[in-house]
């Protein structure tokens, strides 16, 4: 007879913290939100830390080299998708590792044999005006000129006027040289009253294009989750299938750290990649696991060496797992058993390996609940794809716009690999929905909101870590009544 566990299966809106003593030092700027990613011995500091607890969903919807850049600006990690060809995913990994805070890889090229209709079409479907018009018409061919919304006149100039007609030639551009600073490029772009600086090698490749509202960028980012060169840290998603092709192409690309996307992550293909890249990589190369939802599964993964291990299992908002599996367990309750699981291995082995808490966030207060519970950090895939740097469309809904957000596990993304149990390569039913979410704005905006959120809760608890809510905060179990309480309640709303 099957075994059962007698605690209720409890997510995060089945709690509420209650304040501490809020002391005079507990004020919001002091509050340090700096969380482990990787496993460390006791006494040690972790070889990677994350400035602000939080990593984006591996996910096609979610987690390309733009959402990268955007989220490691701000001090957190992404995790680019692996459901996709290596050599894409290996090449977002390059474009995170290029990136220089002001410094753009050109998008929107031409070659000069293009006409103005294709200027327009591009213009239509990028948004950008400036265009850089190289040999072969990419990002880094040979630059032969730029085309800006001066150089033609949509009301006179014919459709297939060649580009090569109406373009900035290459003799009549200013440049910057490959390796100049971001404040070298601004004041060429001030003294000579440009928008954008082309900056090229010495064979006059093009190389990145500077614009002058760039300037400022990394002024405005103390926060940046930074490597010891200066670019940003990245993380990459991988399966149990083809990591032994797929993972020195990332590591070869710059990859700071991997994780084994998989819905359920408790199985000997797990030990096995975990043990490969740990063999293979000298223990050099770091790789989280899972996920799981009990203490077995954790205890499992960390001794094969894991440096951290994902926790949730049917709680995601596209995630249809439970209702075609039945398998998961309530976030909250998954969280609470794998942190004990988590303590004990640390006073047993005195190395200690982070947590994260994936999927079922849905207001802000539960990452600060998940914390609290014990996760080290959380995994976000909703709340990310909302926003204007994730990788999905943004289309036009009633009054406002939704962004498009679909599951790894649905028929859009086809990503068997996640699901799979050693059997057949592909997907034989669906574990996700495709979706929208509500349009969020730019990542920067909401993501400050949130973090004061938490930093206030934290505050509330009298605490000023995430090691020091762990240890301090108390929860309580909420009543339905009291959950109506919570709201705004038996008033008549204004606007509505
Ligand atoms: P969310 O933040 O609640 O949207 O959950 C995101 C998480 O859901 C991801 O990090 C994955 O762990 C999980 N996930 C992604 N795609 C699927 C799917 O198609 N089915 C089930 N879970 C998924």
């Amino acid at each position: 007879m099957a075994i059962i566990i007698n605690e209720l299966s409890r997510t995060f809106g089945e709690f509420l913290l209650l304040p501490n003593l809020t002391t005079k030092d507990c004020v919001v700027e002091n509050v340090d939100l700096s969380a482990p990613i990787v496993r460390f011995k006791k006494g040690v500091e972790p070889s990677l830390k994350l400035n602000i607890p939080f990593s984006s969903a591996i996910m096609q919807s979610v987690s390309d080299n733009n959402m990268a850049v955007a989220l490691a600006k701000n001090g957190g990690i992404s995790f680019i998708y692996c459901s996709q060809p290596i050599e894409s995913q290996a090449e977002m990994i390059r474009k995170v590792k290029k990136y220089k805070a002001g410094f753009v890889i050109s998008d929107s090229n031409l070659t000069p044999e293009h006409t103005l209709a294709d200027v327009l079409e591009l213009k239509e479907r990028t948004g950008h005006s400036t265009m850089a018009i190289t040999e072969d018409g990419s990002p880094t061919g040979k630059l032969l000129g730029i085309v800006t919304g001066r150089d033609y006149r949509i009301t006179r100039d014919p459709l297939d006027k060649k580009v090569k007609d109406f373009m900035t030639p290459d003799n009549s551009l200013i440049v910057g040289k490959e390796g100049i600073t971001l404040s070298e490029a601004n004041d060429i772009i001030w003294k000579h009253k440009l928008n954008s600086l082309p900056i090229v090698d010495e064979d006059f490749n093009l190389v990145y294009l500077v614009f002058r509202k760039d300037y400022s960028e990394d002024k405005d980012n103390p926060n940046s989750l930074l490597d010891n060169q200066k670019r940003y840290v990245v993380g990459a998603g991988i399966n149990s299938r083809d990591y032994k092709e797929r993972v020195p192409a990332l590591v070869e690309a710059g990859a700071d750290i991997l994780c084994i996307d998989s819905s359920e992550g408790f199985s000997e293909w797990q030990y096995d990649t975990i043990q490969w890249i740990k063999q293979e990589y000298n223990g050099k190369v770091k790789v989280g696991a899972g996920n799981v939802v009990e203490r077995d599964g954790f205890k499992y993964l960390a001794g094969a060496g894991a440096d951290f291990v994902k926790v949730g299992i049917g709680g995601g908002s596209i995630c249809i797992t439970r209702e075609q599996k039945g398998i998961g367990r309530g976030q909250a309750s998954a969280i609470l058993d794998v942190a004990a699981a988590r303590n004990e291995y640390f006073e047993k082995t005195g190395e200690y390996v982070p947590i994260c808490s994936d999927g079922g966030i849905v207001l802000d207060y539960h990452i600060t609940l998940a914390l609290a519970m014990g996760a080290d950090f959380v995994m976000l895939g909703r709340y990310f794809a909302g926003f204007d740097e994730s990788p999905t469309n943004k289309i036009k809904h009633g009054n406002g716009y939704v962004k498009e957000y679909w599951g790894e596990g649905s028929n859009r993304a086809r990503n068997w690999a996640r699901y799979d149990l050693g059997g057949q390569a592909n997907l034989q039913f669906e574990e996700g929905v495709d979706s929208y979410v509500p349009y969020a704005g730019k990542l920067d905006d909401g993501l400050r909101t949130t973090l004061y959120k938490i930093k206030s809760t934290m505050c509330n608890c009298g605490t000023k870590s995430i090691k020091e809510l762990q240890e301090n905060s108390r929860l309580t179990i909420v009543s339905s009544t009291s959950l109506t309480e919570g709201g705004a309640h038996d008033v008549i709303l204004k606007n509505q």
